[in-house]
């Protein structure tokens, strides 16, 4: 079997919290989703979301890791690994070119995975 991939989503709002969160804890639980990392504008958001009552419900053993920036977030991840835009459509390039920064910086560090 493949090794779960690991996830940053970025954003907490309605979109992450009633469709992407609990469809990466369905696949956390069937094991195709490893480590679930979020960050968002404000932590106080991540906090919201990991305290989420229909998730906790839902998902009792599942969490996520909390993150205060999405450059942290990303740059948590190991290669091939997944990051996830939940933000504003007008935000999504500046993301984007920090998830793709953090790859090159990899690159120029370790080598090409
Ligand atoms: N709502 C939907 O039905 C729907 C459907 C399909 C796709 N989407 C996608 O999801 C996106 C978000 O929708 P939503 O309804 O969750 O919006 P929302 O306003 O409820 O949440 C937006 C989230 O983005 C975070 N955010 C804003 N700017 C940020 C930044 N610079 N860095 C990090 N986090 C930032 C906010 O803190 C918040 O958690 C949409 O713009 C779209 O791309 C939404």
């Amino acid at each position: 079997m493949a090794k779960p991939l690991n996830i940053s989503l970025i954003g907490s709002g309605m979109y992450a919290t009633e469709v992407i969160l609990p469809s990466l804890y369905q696949l956390q639980r069937e094991k195709l989703v490893g480590k679930i990392g979020v960050s968002s504008l404000n932590i106080k958001n991540v906090d919201k979301l990991s305290k989420n009552q229909l998730l906790k419900e839902a998902f009792p053993s599942q969490t996520i890791d909390k993150y205060a920036s999405t450059k942290d977030s990303i740059s948590a991840l190991e290669p091939n690994q997944l990051v996830i835009i939940a933000i504003p459509d007008h935000l999504h390039y500046e993301i984007i070119i920090e998830a793709l920064n953090a790859i090159e910086n990899r690159i120029l560090k370790n080598g090409l995975p």
